[in-house]
């Protein structure tokens, strides 16, 4: 595979022609009688048409043919894809789930798309209010078939295979430890190479930004210029048989067939764009004196809801770092939270759970559902020699951390036979250390 190109920066107002056709972005106008090389042009709004200018997203493709030229979209089979949060009752313990199994591709064929597993969510897919966290677990390309969604943006974590990322505005290849986001409404088809899982986060009717800096100031965290966007790319590509375009609306799964491949954008400009993100690029801050800081201090991407502050959906890692804090208890601490907390793990251990999370697994940590450390953790943290450490190396654990209350789904419960009955047994032997006669016998705090 020829390396591909990308255009570095968040957000940014964009242009790119594919080399073979130059000057194929009209000059001066977007919407001239006549495009060059006689394409059709076709805006892609992803916000408002009258939302600020700060916020104000859409983008203009130069295409061989529109979009609109495909026979009529009719229901087909949901597969594991769901948005309905009342399928079972709400559960308020800790949940923790093994590594989901990935079908064999000898034993039956499976896409990303009918890969596609509903874990939980919340909200409103009609008022554009709410989320979904998907599964998704395939092994083989789309071949002739593309997805795109009317419902909202889709932040994907490939924790195992490589994904080869076909989209109107060109390729991405998004392998393990990087993500992308595909946002509302972009088709794109992927080929997988392996067998192949990972994480979704799917949030409605709104975008991903990059989180305030506040003091931090103007650098940090997830640096704009590491965002990648792919550059245009197209195939003017006949499909006799019928290419099959999959659309999710309204939470649910229709088809419409054209005869012609959707990857026929031969330019684009505009600031609406699928991106790419490498996590090790993330500058992490860390506590260099005492006490941890709260972990929104490791989110990447966050899509606010319309409360100052509070967000439909963050996305938080915990990459490779230094602890080098004193006196402090150094793991996560004990915490119950108003928000609610899914983790996965995309390779190493986490290290506030030495056994039980493995990568291709997760948890859901609820709305006030206490969790932390478990009894092992604790013990062997509270008599640690504080030196500089290393912590996390060779790990990378993710959090979607969302104001909603999440509610799962019967495949997350049942029917992904992958739910750990034991998770409540790591905090069982946790046992009183309280000595009423004794202030403190290790030291002067
Ligand atoms: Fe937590």
């Amino acid at each position: 595979m020829a390396e591909l190109k990308y255009i570095s920066g968040f957000g940014n107002e964009c242009a790119s022609e594919d080399p073979r056709c130059p000057g194929s972005l009209p000059k001066g106008q977007n919407n001239p009688q006549v495009c060059p090389y006689n394409l059709y042009a076709e805006q892609l709004s992803g916000s408002a048409f009258t939302c600020p200018r700060s916020t104000n997203k859409r983008s203009w493709l130069y295409r061989i043919l529109p979009s609109v030229s495909h026979k009529p979209f009719e229901s087909i089979d949901q597969g594991h894809v769901t948005h309905n949060w009342d399928e079972v009752d709400p559960d308020p313990n800790q949940l923790r789930w093994k590594p989901f199994e990935i079908p064999k591709a000898s034993q039956k064929k499976v896409d990303f798309v009918s890969g596609l597993h509903t874990l939980c969510g919340a909200g409103d897919i009609k008022s554009n209010n709410g989320l979904a966290v998907h599964i998704f677990l395939c092994n083989t390309s789309m071949g002739n078939r593309c997805f795109y969604n009317s419902d909202g943006d889709f932040l994907i974590v490939p924790q195992q295979g490589k994904l080869l990322i076909y989209t109107e505005f060109g390729k991405m290849l998004v392998q393990p430890n990087e993500i992308c986001v595909i946002q509302r409404g972009m088709r794109f088809s992927i080929d997988v190479f392996e067998e192949t899982r990972g994480y979704i986060l799917e949030v409605y009717g709104v975008h991903f930004e990059l989180p305030d800096l506040g003091p931090i100031g103007a650098n940090g965290l997830a640096n704009p210029r590491d965002f990648l966007i792919p550059v245009a790319w197209y195939e003017d590509r006949q499909v006799p048989g019928g290419y099959t375009v999959i659309n999710k609306y309204q939470g649910k799964l229709y088809a419409a067939k054209q005869d012609f491949s959707p990857f026929n954008v031969v330019a684009w400009h505009g600031n609406y764009t699928p991106y790419k993100y490498n996590l090790e690029n993330f500058m992490v801050i860390n506590s260099v004196a005492f006490d941890h800081a709260d972990p929104s201090i490791f989110t990447v991407l966050t899509a606010k809801s319309v409360r100052p502050g509070v967000a439909i959906a963050d996305f938080v890692i915990f990459p490779p770092r230094w602890g080098v804090a004193d006196k402090t208890f150094r793991p996560p601490y004990y915490h119950r939270n108003c928000m609610s907390e899914f983790m996965g793990l995309i390779r190493g251990h986490y290290e506030a759970k030495e056994g039980g999370f493995l990568p291709g697994g997760c948890s859901l940590h609820s709305v006030m559902t206490p969790h932390g450390p478990d009894a092992d953790c604790f013990e062997k943290a509270s008599k640690a020699k504080l030196a500089p450490e290393r912590i996390a190396d060779g790990t990378m654990t993710f959090m979607f951390e969302s104001s909603l209350s999440l509610a799962v789904t019967k495949w997350g419960l049942k029917a992904s036979c992958c739910l750990d009955e034991n998770y409540h047994k790591c905090w069982e032997p946790l046992k009183s250390h309280f000595t009423p006669n004794s202030r403190n016998p290790m030291g002067p705090n």
